[in-house]
């Protein structure tokens, strides 16, 4: 009883200390609309509006914001512990746009990086910030998705990063989780870049088979969720259409693409039961994602010389829904991989086998 008295007594306490902070810490921006924890992050505020704006369609989760979210990942990962970590989350993919989009890897990037530059430009962000930004404020509007941190004060970047950094959707899963491991002086273990593929539930391709452009990762592009961890896991059929490229690999339903990398990273003993955990888990989904992506934006960065404005991103829609196997498919379709684990009990979408719509091109 005392401890409970006690238990609440501090909770008070804690309450009002965090309200005090609030009232306390808080400025007005000269906007006259917001307030925000540190002054710095008040432009942010009008930034983010143009961005929704002029680049996402008023706040839409399509093309550009898929596009956005990736080019984060070719900018920051483009660092080597063993090259002495320079570069890294830079915008170096942005200020050398004649140089580092036109890598292998990096082919079609050239188009959001061309849209970003002026934005970044008129805002007066340096493009490692801006790129940043961009992507938290996109990933913003995908129902489902986690809010990701931003912080503010990249320097402007000093060179093109080397090429080669980027992993290959042809690479296997020895190679990819090396590079991962490489990229820092602290690297990312195999169930952290089980943690940033994620992002591919939010995701399509225009290169991997160009004669298919726009093909999503999973039947829900435009959500959040965890359907692309169901449907990397079941048998793949090739579907008339599909050219058989290099890192294209079969796919569970008509319309849809699945990478050899994301087949294969879903069937590894390294990774396999950390890609299944994700089924049917959504709080685990946001929580991971937004860790990992805080320490991508961070990559050969000093976070401790940034300043948080996570404040200015705003909070995505949730989603409730449950994962469903694809209609006319169920848990014979698994490729059961993760040895310790049986696959989740899910059920079965109604109707008749659909195939996954394009994503609209922007
Ligand atoms: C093993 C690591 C990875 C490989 C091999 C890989 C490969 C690819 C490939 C080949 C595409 C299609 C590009 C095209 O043809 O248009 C793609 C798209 C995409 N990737 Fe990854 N990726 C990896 C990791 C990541 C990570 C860590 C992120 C973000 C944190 C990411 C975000 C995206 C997004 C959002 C798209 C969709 C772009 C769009 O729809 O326009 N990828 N990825
Ligand atoms: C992975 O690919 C590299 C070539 O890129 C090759 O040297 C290596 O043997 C491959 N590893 C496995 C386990 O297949
Ligand atoms: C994963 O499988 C390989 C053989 O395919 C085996 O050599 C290795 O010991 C396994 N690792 C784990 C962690 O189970
Ligand atoms: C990061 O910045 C802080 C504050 O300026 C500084 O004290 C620290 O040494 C820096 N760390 C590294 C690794 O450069």
């Amino acid at each position: 009883m005392a401890s409970k008295k006690l238990a609440i007594l501090l909770s008070i306490v804690g309450a009002i200390d965090l309200a005090n902070a609030a009232l306390t810490k808080r400025v007005a921006c000269p906007d006259g609309v917001n307030t925000a924890t540190n002054a710095a992050c008040c432009p942010l505020f009008a930034v983010r509006d143009d961005i929704q704006q002029e680049l996402f369609d008023g706040g839409e989760c399509g093309e550009d914001v898929h596009e956005s979210l990736r080019l984060v990942f070719h900018d920051s990962i483009a660092i080597s512990n063993v090259a002495g970590n320079l570069g890294g989350a830079d915008g170096s993919i942005v200020e050398f746009n004649t140089i580092e989009p036109f890598y292998h890897a990096n082919l079609g990037t050239d188009e959001i990086v061309e849209k970003q530059k002026p934005l970044a430009a008129a805002h007066n962000m340096t493009p490692g910030d801006f790129l940043q930004f961009a992507a938290a404020v996109g990933v913003s509007n995908c129902p489902g998705a986690p809010q990701i941190p931003f912080f503010l004060g990249r320097p402007p970047p000093l060179a093109a990063a080397p090429d080669g950094l980027v992993p290959e959707p042809f690479d296997n899963v020895t190679d990819i989780l090396a590079r991962f491991a490489d990229a820092g002086p602290v690297g990312f273990t195999a169930v952290e870049v089980v943690w940033a593929l994620a992002s591919h539930t939010i995701a399509a391709a225009d290169l991997v088979d160009p004669t298919i452009p726009g093909t999503p990762f999973d039947s829900t592009p435009s959500l959040f969720d965890t359907q692309f961890f169901v449907e990397t896991q079941l048998i793949g059929t090739l579907f008339p259409g599909t050219a058989g490229n290099q890192g294209e690999d079969e796919s569970p339903l008509a319309g849809e693409m699945r990478l050899q990398s994301d087949h294969d990273l879903a069937r590894d003993n390294r990774t396999a039961c950390e890609w299944q955990s994700f089924v049917n888990n959504q709080p685990k989904l946001m929580a991971r994602f937004s860790q990992v992506m805080l320490k991508l934006s961070l990559l050969g960065q000093n976070q401790s010389t940034l300043t948080d404005c996570s404040e200015v991103i705003p909070t995505p829609v949730a989603l409730n829904v449950q994962a469903t196997f694809p209609a006319g498919l169920g848990l014979a379709d698994v490729e059961q991989a993760c040895s310790s684990t049986p696959f989740p009990s899910l059920s079965t979408a109604p109707g008749p086998a659909t195939s996954v719509p394009p994503v609209p091109p922007s």
